[in-house]
């Protein structure tokens, strides 16, 4: 197969080479795609050193498959392109996720939507993944009424801008600012751009993705706040559901969830974290505690990496899924 990644000099497009590399997707040819910046660049894939080409280039290449990961403007202009040329994009910026029409896919909650017409597939938000792969299996099981999520984001979340501001403030150096404050020694209450209700994009995100996968009938409230962490998401969830349930079957239906893994013995100081996630491709769940104040209610903590499984690994997950049901079209030979 001829696969493209849209994005390939960036942080996310670079972990899609190495998860594309790592579980063996079936790659003939790799397309490294990015902005003219980039021309006369190379990445490195399987060993061997590939050119970066052009978005014109990487469409007369006519791919088989295109994981984008090059904003949401790029994807808005070009995820269409690259359709009409047979092409099927797996989209990780948030420009299709809310399209009525586009699919949003974490493939261990609901894989089973893909289907052959689909051209244009989103990727949810990093945060939205980890913790959708956490309700689902709970959800199912005593129907989620109602959700308060906190997040503590890594500024690999924001891209490379905000990973050297972070590192240029460690090191006591001015350089640019991906945020408006400093990042080190602080928390920025406030991930992506505000929206007219009070809310980020970020937090609305979480709402209506988590709506849009699991059921639109969830009530959603969310926080969205930047860490001063390099790497891995956390979020700390209350959740109220709609039937009794028990700590034990919880925890067992969270072990048996496929993708998910609980760290949970407080006594051993066993919990998820940032540093324990890095370059794991599950999600950690841990602190599963019933919330006292009112019935039904469950508190949780739960940390993934957000450029695996929060990104690239699900947007190969998705590519992987269209592989085995027979999905991906093969565009028609040029003439
Ligand atoms: P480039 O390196 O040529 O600018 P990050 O979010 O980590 O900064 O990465 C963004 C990725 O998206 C980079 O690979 C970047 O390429 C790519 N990109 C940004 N704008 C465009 C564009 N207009 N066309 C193609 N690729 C783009």
């Amino acid at each position: 197969m001829k696969v493209a990644v849209v994005g390939a000099t960036g942080l996310v497009g670079g972990v899609m080479l190495k998860v594309l590399e790592e579980r063996r997707f079936p790659v003939d040819e790799l397309l490294a795609v990015a902005s003219d910046r980039s021309a006369g660049r190379t990445v490195r894939f399987r060993g061997r050193e590939v050119p970066v080409i052009g978005m014109e280039a990487a469409i007369a290449a006519r791919p088989d498959v295109a994981l984008f990961s090059a904003g949401g403007n790029t994807s808005l202009e070009w995820a269409p392109r690259f359709a009409e040329a047979g092409c099927t994009v797996i989209d990780n910026s948030s420009a299709w996720r809310m399209y009525p029409d586009k699919k949003l896919v974490v493939p261990e909650v609901n894989g089973a939507v893909l289907a052959a017409e689909d051209r244009i597939i989103a990727n949810p938000n990093c945060s939205t993944i980890q913790l959708v792969m956490a309700l689902a299996p709970l959800h199912r099981a005593y129907g989620v009424d109602r959700v308060v999520v906190s997040t503590y984001q890594a500024v690999t979340g924001t891209g490379m801008k905000a990973v050297q501001q972070l590192e240029n403030e460690r090191r006591g150096i001015t350089g640019e600012m991906a945020y408006p404050f400093p990042i080190d020694r602080n928390v920025i209450p406030r991930c992506d751009v505000f929206t007219e209700n009070g809310y980020t994009k970020e937090e609305m995100k979480l709402v209506n993705e988590t709506k849009k996968i699991l059921d639109p009938a969830i009530r959603v409230t969310a926080t969205a706040v930047r860490v001063p962490v390099t790497g891995g998401h956390s979020e700390a969830v209350n959740v109220e559901f709609a039937r009794e349930f028990e700590l034990e079957e919880v925890r067992r239906l969270l072990r048996e969830a496929p993708g998910v893994v609980v760290q949970d013995e407080p006594a051993k100081d066993e919990y998820p974290m940032p540093l324990l996630a890095h370059d794991r491709d599950a999600v950690f769940v841990g602190r599963i505690r019933r919330d006292d104040t009112q019935p039904r209610t469950l508190n949780l903590w739960i940390v993934a990496d957000n450029l695996r499984k929060g990104a690239a690994t699900n947007a190969v997950q998705i590519a992987e899924l269209l592989v085995a049901q027979g999905l991906v079209a093969r565009p028609l030979a040029t003439t």
